[in-house]
């Protein structure tokens, strides 16, 4: 036990470390393939290099670790997270999964098993730099399409041009696809909300994960001087995204388990003594059932040109994400809830509200996800934390996952 707590202890002070590459001094703020994601590649590589792995980079900027299985052990079992962060993170959300999963490697001290492991950090989860989140997990499964290496960040930089900027070769993204002996995922990732802290758990079990809409809305009005113009004769695109963010608000919260948000929203011109010519608006929608997630969206597309209409404004949107909810593979979650339980704990099965990587990867091959709680229920925020008891609960847990594959697979 005392060597699970050190190492435990050894996994959060890696994660700590890594926080300390940001693009942002004084926070954690790390973007696809942006400056500091170079640290974070040279440190995991060194600890990944120590634990008997062979790293490599492909061809979008995913980390990749390769530990060897036993001789003639042809099959390979993927263990990751993502390795980017929203803007101003704390210190766990995806790194930890990746942190976790070289541990584990560690903790098998040269011991093979009958499979492969294969560590993956991916590049980008968030959506932070691009809007279009998963670029990491979609080019790992064959699924980036043109559309989204064609799309520009806030200083009119593409994809694939931040992949040439860090080095990379994009003609080479079909070979960072995962190789067909790939048997399946398994994603380590705090909850990053209050369920498990609520029922006094240290681990969950994910059955599914919710799907997410997300949209760009722009209100359009008149740009105007504050002063002259009286107000029944304005165009104020911000006083009209307003009352449509009520909306947003009013309906999730009159309709069971929906969650949708407007993150951020840019006013211009954006000065005290002008009325808003113009506003843009993310929007975020979620839900475990898709049918809901999609009445939601029309309902609030609908609004919003309401809203417009009323007001002599314009309004248009693109989407960003329409991802399905994913269900988690029945087997691969079964062999987690009887590592869980032989760890010692109660099993919990959830849904998460937050997206993941498993999401993606689900679509290749069967992937199964282990929560740790989340202190006071906080994430993306820099008072997100670990209990260094519930990491060294899921090492043992994951450890003994790694068991109940072997056997499955024997
Ligand atoms: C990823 O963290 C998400 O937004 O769910
Ligand atoms: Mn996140
Ligand atoms: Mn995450």
């Amino acid at each position: 036990m005392k060597q699970v707590d050190s190492r435990a202890r050894a996994v959060i002070e890696r994660c700590q470390l890594l926080a300390h590459c940001t693009m942002e001094p004084g926070f954690t703020t790390r973007t696809f393939l942006s400056d500091p994601m170079k640290e974070v590649h040279r440190l995991l590589s060194s600890w990944m290099q120590d634990a008997g792995m062979g790293v490599s980079l492909d061809a979008v900027g995913n980390l990749r670790g390769c530990y060897a299985g036993a001789a003639g052990s042809g099959r390979r079992l993927l263990i990751g997270s993502h390795l980017d962060t929203v803007r101003r993170a704390g210190v766990y959300d995806g790194i930890l999964g990746v942190v976790l999963g070289v541990a584990l490697v560690e903790a098998l001290n040269g011991r093979r098993l009958g499979f492969q492991i294969e560590v993956v950090g991916f590049s980008e989860e968030e959506g932070l730099r691009f809007g279009i989140p998963f670029i990491g997990s979609r080019a790992l499964i064959g699924q980036l399409d043109e559309a989204t290496l064609n799309t520009t960040d806030a200083n009119g930089i593409r994809v694939v041009d931040a992949i040439r900027g860090f080095g990379l070769d994009p003609s080479r993204i079909s070979d960072a696809q995962v190789s067909a002996d790939a048997m399946g995922y398994l994603e380590i990732h705090i909850e990053q909300g209050p369920v498990l802290e609520n029922l006094g758990l240290q681990l969950g079990v994910v059955e599914a994960i919710a799907g997410q809409s997300r949209f760009r809305f722009t209100f359009r009005g008149q740009t105007n001087h504050a002063g002259t113009t009286p107000m029944h004769l304005r165009r104020d695109a911000l006083a009209g995204a307003a009352e449509w963010v009520r909306e947003v608000e009013r309906r999730a919260q009159s309709t069971d388990a929906l969650v949708a948000t407007v993150g951020s929203l840019e006013v211009e011109p954006g000065a005290s003594n002008i009325v808003p010519g113009m506003v843009r608006a993310t929007l975020d929608v979620r839900h475990a059932d898709d049918s809901v997630r999609k009445s939601a969206v029309q309902y609030l597309q609908q609004s919003a040109q309401t809203i417009a209409d009323a007001r002599q404004l314009s309004v248009s949107c693109e989407q960003h994400l329409d991802q399905p909810a994913v269900a988690m593979d029945s087997l691969f979650t079964q062999a987690l809830e009887s590592a869980v339980i032989r760890a010692g704990h109660r099993v919990h099965r959830m849904t998460s509200g937050a997206g993941h990587d498993a999401m993606i990867v689900a679509r290749r091959m069967p992937a199964a996800m282990l929560f740790l709680r989340s202190p006071a229920g906080i994430s993306h925020d820099a008072a997100e934390n670990v209990f260094e008891e519930d990491v060294a609960a899921a090492l043992v847990a994951a450890s003994y996952f790694l068991e109940e594959i072997e056997c499955q697979h024997a």
